[in-house]
């Protein structure tokens, strides 16, 4: 059977970027055709400035919502990043394997780097490290696909290009995995700034669609949304962002061909509005299932204990092999 592994960072609420471009496809297909694991990265959370309690907070919120969202723990293993400690050891290990050089060159890292040093913040080494803490978690579990948006191709890139020199010089140790994602809405764009990723760690948030946001607010949000100075609903990524972006997520949300209902409007009013309705058609589920699980904390912490269990027993054998591979003595 396939292994899967895939990731989220608790840097802020979950968005509808995250839903469409990695979450319903862990739920709807990938926990269903593999060996599946999940995992709240809460390491990486810590990358950049950050609040402890709301780390702490986010990270929980984040496993609620995966469950809320139908990760079945029976069909799949969820669990906590930091709770398993093979990350972090086999991320050193692969910090001896990476060169600096192709780390200064990965795009989140100049960009995110840019942002610090811009509003006068210093910028924590560990974000530039960031994706060989990356690797691991993907290489510890001898992972064939990563099912993720656009925006980790590069990371996915830089895991592959790690493993393949580990076991050139060090003899057959990690699986090559490769990136899977989305055959739309691989990169959710911001409502308000379709040039630009809704992401969750961004400030305003009036172009970005909260899983947790209430109906009314959704649909102001995709209301409001920034179009474009054409009249006609075209799918056009580069002259059209605004409308592509909305036909996206509505082919996304409604299982269909964006370019195929670009046909179908005549208007942007009427674009928006069914966008509208089936995002909130999507996430009212999630919300209500977040709303029961979440009061039951001890039933998530059950469940992440028990994933991270299974984690560890899964990692450890492949962690081992690389230090011993790399020539450390074995304890
Ligand atoms: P993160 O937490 O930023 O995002 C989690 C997942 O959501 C996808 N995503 C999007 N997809 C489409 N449109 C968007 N606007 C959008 N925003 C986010 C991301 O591509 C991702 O799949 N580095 C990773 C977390 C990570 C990871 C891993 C992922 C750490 N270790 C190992 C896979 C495997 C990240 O920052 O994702």
């Amino acid at each position: 059977m396939k292994r899967i592994f895939s990731g989220i960072k608790p840097t802020g609420h979950l968005t509808l970027g995250n839903y469409l471009g990695a979450m319903r496809r862990w739920v709807e297909i990938d926990q269903h055709r593999s060996d599946a694991l999940f995992s709240v990265v809460d390491l990486h959370a810590l990358t950049v400035e950050h609040d402890p309690a709301r780390v702490r907070r986010l990270s929980r919120q984040a496993a609620t919502l995966l469950l809320a969202a139908g990760l079945d723990p029976e069909r799949c293993t969820l669990f906590v990043q930091s709770h398993v400690d093979e990350h972090a050891r086999l991320s050193y290990i692969l910090e001896c394997t990476a060169t600096d050089g192709e780390l200064r060159r990965m795009i989140q890292y100049k960009e995110k780097s840019a942002q610090a040093r811009g509003s006068g913040e210093s910028v924590r080494l560990s974000l530039l490290t960031y994706p060989v803490l990356m690797a691991a978690d993907i290489l510890a579990y001898g992972t064939d696909e990563v099912p993720v948006g656009d925006d980790q191709a590069q990371h996915v890139e830089l895991t592959r290009d790690l493993a393949v020199r580990f076991n050139q010089r060090y003899g057959h140790t990690f699986t090559v995995p490769r990136a899977t994602h989305p055959p739309v809405a691989a990169r959710v764009m911001d409502l308000q700034d379709p040039t630009s990723k809704m992401g969750k760690s961004h400030e305003a948030g009036a172009g970005i669609v909260y899983l947790l946001d209430d109906a009314d607010v959704v649909r102001k949000k995709v209301l409001r949304a920034v179009t474009d100075s054409g009249r006609d609903v075209a799918y056009d990524r580069a002259a059209r962002p605004g409308v592509t972006n909305l036909l996206e997520i509505l082919a996304a949300c409604a299982d269909g061909d964006p370019m195929e209902l670009a046909g179908s409007y005549s208007s942007y009013g009427a674009l928006k509005k069914e966008v509208a309705d089936a995002v909130v058609e999507v996430l009212r589920p999630v919300r209500e299932r977040h709303a029961r699980l979440a009061a039951d904390p001890s039933y998530i912490d059950e469940v992440l204990r028990k994933g991270a269990e299974r984690a560890r027993g899964m990692a450890r054998p492949t962690v081992d092999a690389a230090f011993s591979a790399i020539g450390l003595l074995p304890a």
